[in-house]
């Protein structure tokens, strides 16, 4: 399809679904080298991230593999400073394990570096953050990336699990909202 319209919005065909395929394909091929002993805990980052892990896990063969679904809670109300509360969902210990944080999209940075602090006080031996797409234009906060699929430029996108309102995540392909 190479135009979808999502509410009032045109979004047009940016990435094919071929060339994101690869670009994971790439990233587990590396991690696969690189954590063969670390008994890794990967952390799916819903909603975003479901596609891009179910993708990747598909082909990551490192032995005691394990994978863990959450999701970052802010707090609401009274502040509005989108800060990180609280991980959903975390029930593994993490203490001294490998954690593999993997995210769909790293805009400013701020998520990932509120999720990095939360993670990092409970004592991990090591984390790792793997993301599908990132701007590295749209940087405010300089996170660390270990594994990057795809650089984009600052433009709203959808589909491959990313989303304008709840709508588009289906989509295999990366679309770019039409200026
Ligand atoms: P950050 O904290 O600015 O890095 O934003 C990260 C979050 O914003 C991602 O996990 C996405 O949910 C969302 N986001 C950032 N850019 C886009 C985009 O182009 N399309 C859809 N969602 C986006
Ligand atoms: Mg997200």
């Amino acid at each position: 399809m190479k135009n979808i319209k999502l509410y009032d919005k045109e979004f047009c065909l940016f990435i094919g679904a071929e060339t994101i395929d690869r670009a994971i394909a790439d990233m587990a091929d590396r991690m696969n080298k690189d954590l063969q002993d670390a008994q890794p805990l990967f952390l799916c980052i819903l909603n975003g991230s479901f596609m891009f892990s179910s993708d990747l896990m598909k082909q990551i063969t490192i032995p005691g593999t394990q994978i863990s679904f959450v999701k970052v809670a802010s707090y609401s109300g009274t502040t509005s400073s989108g800060e990180i509360k609280e991980l959903i969902g975390l029930k593994e210990e993490i203490a001294g394990r490998t954690v593999v944080i993997l995210e769909d999209i790293i805009d400013s940075g701020r998520s990932m570096a509120h999720l990095l602090t939360y993670l990092q006080e409970k004592n991990p031996e090591r984390i790792v953050v793997a993301t599908l797409f990132h701007k590295p234009e749209a940087a405010v906060c300089h996170v660390p990336i270990d594994y990057k699929g795809i650089e984009l430029a600052n433009d709203f996108v959808v589909g491959r699990g990313l989303d304008y309102d709840g709508l588009g995540r289906n989509y295999p392909d990366l679309y770019i909202l039409k200026s």
